[in-house]
């Protein structure tokens, strides 16, 4: 049975992808922020195995996993987790900056070195969520779009670094997706919220667990997701 490492569990494309899973009975090992969200997501996904660490302190990430009993195998890493927060470039402080990179950039790179070795053995798979933001910065997107820019270029070096080790690397650039993120987004904006114009989170994760199941003839590298309405 597959072990799959997933942040972002608690929330969105994440809660989506982990439902799946989940459900047809894959083994799941869920990153949580803090004990009791780790103990919500026990409690939402019976069996789940939890994993306590704040991403938004990479620095701490390994110390905190020192602590704690990680999965022995692990077929799939899936970084799911992220944060945004809208605004000029005159007026985005560094502590808004560097809360958007710890969380969407180092954290991701940190995650992916401490699980490297498991990866490796089982051939596995990595799978960055990214956003349209990783292709094209629009104003007031700075600190989000630079993130998730850096996250592509994290993706794409790791995919050559570790072809040949047999891992696999793929990033999903979602559009808007109707989430509690996307609520936030629609607020920064000044604009009405309405989740049925948005993606929905199911298709994300289809579309992740697409990639996921692909036979090992092949890999997919980059997958687009734009709304359909
Ligand atoms: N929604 C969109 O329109 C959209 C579009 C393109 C790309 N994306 C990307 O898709 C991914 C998922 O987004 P979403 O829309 O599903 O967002 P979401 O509903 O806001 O969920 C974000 C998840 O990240 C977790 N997280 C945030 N900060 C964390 C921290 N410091 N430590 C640990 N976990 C943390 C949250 O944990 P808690 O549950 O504990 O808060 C939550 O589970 C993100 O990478 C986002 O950038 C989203």
């Amino acid at each position: 049975m597959a072990t799959h490492v997933i942040t972002g569990a608690g929330s969105g494309i994440g809660a989506a992808v982990a439902r799946r899973l989940h459900e047809r009975g894959d083994d799941i090992v869920l990153h949580a922020r803090d004990a009791g969200r780790a103990k919500e997501l026990a409690a939402a996904f019976t069996g789940a195995r939890t994993l306590v660490g704040d991403l938004s302190d990479p620095d701490r990430l390994s110390w905190a996993f020192s602590h704690q009993t990680l999965p022995e195998r692990v077929d799939s890493l899936l970084h799911i987790a992220g944060v945004v927060d809208l605004g000029p470039v005159g007026e985005l402080t560094p502590k808004t900056w560097r809360n958007q990179l710890n969380v969407n950039l180092i954290a991701p790179a940190e995650l992916t070195r401490l699980f490297l070795p498991q990866l490796r053995v089982a051939q596995g798979h990595v799978i960055f969520v990214n956003s349209g933001s990783g292709l094209n910065a629009h104003a007031d997107w700075s600190a989000y779009a630079a993130s998730k820019h850096g996250l592509k270029a994290l993706a794409d070096s790791l995919r050559e670094e570790e072809h040949g080790n047999g891992v696999r690397v793929t990033s999903v650039y979602p559009g808007r997706t109707a989430s509690p993120m996307q609520a936030k987004v629609h607020q920064q904006e000044g604009k009405e919220y309405d989740a049925s114009k948005w993606i929905d989170p199911e298709s994300v994760a289809t579309v992740i667990l697409m990639a996921l199941d692909l036979p090992r003839d092949a890999e997919v590298n980059d997958l687009t997701v734009r709304p359909g309405r």
